[in-house]
């Protein structure tokens, strides 16, 4: 039988974007040859350098290839010699539109007591994922200025759902649910007693949750689900939220998992090619020195791997991960725990070294 193959787009962007992406390939590789699947990577040079160099963002022919491909892994957008916006609409915001990647999946889990910067909170208490909406909303770029630069100047921006995004989305949280088979609970986010509009959130996560008889329904104002977030984070199993609040709410989850150097996400659309990357940023002023984290985009790697039908693999990565933070010899989660590639020849070592079948959890 010819073995699975996979065919990856790598962008690894800007800032520390191309070091960390290079520890990711490094576990790709270390995952392929353990767990028996074939990778063609196929990289892209996109990003503000690229852009600065030639005026180009990213080709619509370059979009097109990557429709064929079964993933794409991407670094970090953001470069403060370009206005602010440009370079990471013009190809995050790009991919989930064009790409239709109507679910952000944000995991938030502690792996190590240690790491959380709350009081008593151990791994058994963090251990949630956010839906988070992604092609709707404030980031549909509905926006304008009137009288720019005057006295008199308006500025407006849109939040637009729709009945079908807002469905397919929820759908995929409430199956979500029944999948970790955990709490068996989904929390609604949203703001619809001042943002009027979200009463479509309302409505369709009702309707559609009589579907899930077996789905316990849940619900928190943002600014509530923030506070529970920080004090009783073991109340949450999955959360499905509109686009912007899911943005903030999963900073503030990096946060009660360690940090942003763990923090990874799937832009998903079931089916169809998709995009992983770290939360994090590209974190310019690191660029270059080999200190960056590369954890996340490890995570990152993992949930690709995971979404590509490699579960064993992806379950031996987090496991890699897991045992060297609890142990320690990875010491924290920030830039300069250790230098990068060390990090990730720690993880590769860990995983090579793994029983084939890590035992789920
Ligand atoms: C994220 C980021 C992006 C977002 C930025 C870079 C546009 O914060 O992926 O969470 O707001 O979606
Ligand atoms: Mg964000």
């Amino acid at each position: 039988m010819e073995p699975r193959n996979h065919r990856i787009a790598v962008l690894a962007g800007d800032g520390i974007g191309e070091e960390v992406v290079r520890e990711g390939l490094k576990i790709l590789r270390t995952a392929a040859s353990r767990f028996g699947f074939r990778t063609t990577l196929k990289e892209y040079p996109y990003g503000t350098d690229h852009f600065l160099k030639t005026g180009e963002i990213l080709p619509d022919a370059a979009l097109a290839e990557m429709r064929g491909m079964s993933a794409i892994l991407l670094g970090a957008i953001g470069d403060p010699r370009v206005e602010v916006g440009k370079i990471e609409f013009g190809i995050i915001a790009r991919l989930r539109f064009d790409l239709d990647l109507f679910v952000n999946l944000r995991p938030i889990r502690l792996y190590a007591e240690h790491l959380c910067p709350l009081k008593g909170k151990t791994p058994a208490d963090v251990d949630l994922v956010v839906v988070r909406e992604n092609t709707e909303d404030a980031y549909a770029g509905i926006h304008g200025f009137l009288h720019k630069g005057g006295p008199d100047e308006v500025a407006i921006q849109e939040m637009v759902y729709t009945r079908k995004g807002v469905e397919r989305v929820i759908r995929y949280a409430f199956e979500l649910a029944r999948k970790r088979n955990k709490k068996r609970k989904l929390t609604l986010i949203d703001k619809a007693n001042a943002v009027r509009a979200q009463d479509l959130w309302t409505r369709v996560f009702e309707e559609v949750g009589r579907d899930f008889p077996d789905i316990e329904r849940d619900h928190a104002y943002v600014d509530a689900c923030c506070m529970w977030l920080v004090k009783n984070p073991e109340w949450f199993d999955v959360a499905v939220a509109p686009n912007l609040f899911g943005d903030i709410v999963t900073d503030l989850g990096a946060m009660i998992q360690g940090g942003m150097g763990i923090a990874a996400s799937g832009n998903i659309h079931p089916g169809r090619v998709s995009m992983f990357e770290p939360i994090h940023g590209s974190a310019p002023k690191y660029r270059g020195q080999g200190k960056a984290n590369p954890l996340a985009t490890i995570n990152a790697v993992g949930m690709m791997l995971e979404f590509l039908g490699e579960g064993d693999a992806a379950r031996a990565i987090e496991g890699a991960i897991e045992r060297l933070l609890v142990g320690k010899r990875i010491p924290h989660l920030g830039a300069g725990a250790l230098p990068t590639s060390e990090i990730g020849d720690l993880v590769a070592a860990e995983i090579a070294g793994a029983p084939a079948a890590a035992a789920p959890r």
